[in-house]
């Protein structure tokens, strides 16, 4: 008989699912709609996101935690070199090439969002660009806009991995993102699976959207106010 269990928590998949709307509405928002009211909000979403993910990495259940998808150096190389093999470990979280893309995903998404911060296109401007020079506003807008390069190739190669996995190796990885569930092989090392409690996370929720909202409203009165300003 077939057994699952269950890998990714509820708040993990709600963070996963809103930030992929959250990310793609900021870009369709700049890019398509060219409402940079509304590039601000679903900005505000996506480090608000970000920051639960961060502190859900340590408090989480057993596979959100950083430490059961942070491997050593020898086990990536040794993971990668036998990625295509049929023989290749499996895991039932992030493989360690997973667990370094996650990394680097959010890393590069939290350089976007704090930098949108401090960015201006001379007519908006980020709620903390009042605290620092417009030479230094000017430079960490085109950061911005160069990372958010960085930002679309990432997701890009993510995707073709999640392809990949299902193609190649048959492994249904989006599935258990939406459900939470995974098939356990007979091959599988079972973790105690302590589940986090939800209440915890709906505090640090609470936590994250109240640091942010102080980030976007509390030095507003420093950006010029001869400038039309949203936030
Ligand atoms: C991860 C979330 C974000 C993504 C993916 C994103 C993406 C982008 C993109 C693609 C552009 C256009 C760049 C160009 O065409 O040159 C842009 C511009 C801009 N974004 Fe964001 N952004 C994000 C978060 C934020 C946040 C949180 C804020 C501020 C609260 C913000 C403020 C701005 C501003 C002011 C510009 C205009 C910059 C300029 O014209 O040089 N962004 N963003
Ligand atoms: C804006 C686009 C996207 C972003 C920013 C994004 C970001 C992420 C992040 C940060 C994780 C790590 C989850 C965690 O441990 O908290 C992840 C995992 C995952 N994502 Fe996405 N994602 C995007 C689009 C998608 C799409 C379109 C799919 C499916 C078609 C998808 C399927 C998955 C799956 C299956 C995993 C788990 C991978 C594994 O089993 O190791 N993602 N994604």
């Amino acid at each position: 008989m077939r057994k699952f269990t269950l890998v990714w928590d509820l708040p993990t998949r709600l963070f996963h699912w809103c930030l992929v709307f959250a990310v793609f509405y900021s870009w369709l928002s700049i890019e398509v709609l060219e409402n940079m009211q509304h590039h601000f909000y679903s900005g505000y979403v996506v480090l608000t996101l970000l920051l639960f993910r961060l502190v859900w990495g340590f408090v989480g259940s057993h596979h959100s935690r950083f430490k059961s998808f942070i491997f050593s150096p020898s086990v990536l190389l040794s993971y990668s070199r036998n990625i295509t093999a049929k023989s290749a470990k499996r895991y039932l979280g992030h493989n360690p090439l997973g667990g370094v893309s996650v990394i680097i995903m959010i890393g590069v998404l939290l350089a976007q969002a704090m930098l949108g911060l401090f960015s201006s296109d001379d007519y908006f401007f980020g709620p903390l660009s009042g605290l620092i020079s417009a030479e230094s506003i000017a430079r960490i807008s085109e950061l911005h806009s160069l990372n958010s390069n960085a930002v679309l190739a990432i997701i890009g190669l993510h995707v073709l991995a999640i392809i990949y996995y299902k193609l190649i190796k048959s492994e249904p990885l989006t599935s258990a993102m939406l459900t939470g569930n995974k098939e356990i092989h007979e091959s599988d090392t079972m973790p105690s699976s302590k589940i986090a409690s939800r209440l915890l996370s709906l505090v640090v929720i609470i936590l994250c959207v109240t640091l942010v909202y102080y980030l976007a409203t509390a030095f507003l009165y420093m950006v010029p106010v001869s400038t039309e300003s949203y936030y």
